[in-house]
């Protein structure tokens, strides 16, 4: 299980008005951390994807609100602030929630903005820790059951992209009910996808399991649908960026690959969310959900190690026409739960509220 400590963004112990991130661009080869000081930095962050993942974006910009309310402690400095940080990355609904909350904290009376704003900026870190707990423990019961159907046999894990500890603020989402299997002594093996252009499964999810020991092996995006028709995929458990009042789930370009082949193969494919990544006003996800298209260089370049040294090296012809969507919407029909710190639903409006009952009238 990783560190109860482990955090993926922090306030620089013997500086706060500094706070610190780990780049998530140049590992596996380099553990970098880097200091954001001005809420500008905090915006280069997220759209560079210094840091990425839906809960650590929300999170990043609950900070970057801080470094803003340091500069100027005004309601309109932070709020000027708050709308540019908004579209830095439109897929990820907790980049909205997150600074709607602070927004809405700006707006309170009450004294110490500053501190006002420091202190729910940390309060949604370490309520990211527990929902991410929330989901560990209800989605180890789905691989408890599939162990004990296996008699203890290893219960293969197939994964999409980074939802693991480097998305969130720790223990992820879809790794935390690996997790929570790891320390229960199920034995537990995850396929990683690669999770081209950027490369969130090999650089990312593998590292992270690495480090946490658990049993792992990458594979090439294209390589699911086979591990699938040959039974050595159990499951499939996937992060999401915005799940529908519906149920609809955009996530990682690819995850709908996924989920058709798993249909056709009768696997269950489970969605684990903090309830930060619903998207309480929206039904229809391919009709509404913004898909955020990114730079072309991130198809046409591929980063690594080259001669013991850090590289990036162009993998196309320099003309090669280039289009490059990060994520996809998987309907609701495609996904056999959705896997939430409140326990595990199904993915429609009603499997929603009936974990959700106060968001009935929203
Ligand atoms: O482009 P990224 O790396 O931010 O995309 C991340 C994902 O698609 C994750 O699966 C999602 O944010 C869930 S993170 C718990």
């Amino acid at each position: 299980m990783t560190a109860e400590t482990f955090r993926t963004i922090w306030q620089k112990p013997d500086d706060p008005s500094v706070v610190q991130i780990i780049d998530q661009r140049v590992l596996p080869h380099e553990y970098r951390v880097h200091d954001l000081h001005t809420w500008q930095d905090a915006d280069t962050a997220i759209a560079d994807m210094y840091v990425r993942g839906a809960p650590l974006i929300g999170a990043t910009a609950a900070w970057g609100l801080y470094l803003a309310a340091l500069a100027d402690p005004t309601s309109a400095g932070v709020r000027a602030a708050g709308n540019a940080l908004l579209q830095s990355r439109p897929t990820a609904v907790n980049l909205r929630w997150a600074v709607e909350r602070i927004f809405r904290l700006v707006d309170a009376s009450g004294d110490d903005l500053v501190e006002r704003i420091r202190r729910d900026a940390q309060a949604i870190c370490d309520e990211d820790v527990e929902i991410s707990r929330g989901i560990g423990e209800h989605g180890v019961e789905l691989l408890a059951e599939i162990s004990r159907r296996k008699s203890g046999e290893t219960v293969n894990v197939l994964t999409h992209c980074n939802a693991g500890s480097l998305a969130t603020i720790n223990y992820g989402t879809a790794t935390a009910p690996v997790y929570f299997a790891q320390h229960r002594g199920i034995d537990v093996h995850v396929w990683v996808d690669e999770t081209r252009p950027r490369n969130q499964g090999s650089q990312l999810t593998a590292w992270e399991l690495a480090r946490s020991e658990v049993p792992h092996t990458l594979i090439v995006d294209n390589a699911g649908g086979h591990l699938m028709q040959h039974g050595l995929v159990d499951i499939v458990i996937t992060g999401t960026d915005r799940t529908t009042r519906c149920g609809d789930v955009a996530n990682k370009i690819g995850t709908y690959l996924k989920a058709l082949a798993a249909r056709d193969n009768d696997i269950p494919f489970y969605i684990a969310l903090p309830s930060t990544t619903i998207d309480w006003n929206t039904r229809d996800g391919v009709k509404e959900i913004p898909i955020e298209e990114r730079d072309p260089e991130e198809v046409s370049h591929i980063y690594g190690m080259v001669d013991g040294k850090t590289a990036r090296v162009r993998t196309t012809e320099e003309a090669t026409p280039i289009s490059n969507f990060a994520f996809d919407v998987t309907p609701a029909r495609l996904v056999t739960g959705l896997i939430t710190e409140r326990g595990i639903c199904e993915a429609s409006e009603e499997g929603l509220l009936e974990l959700f009952p106060e968001m009935r009238d929203a």
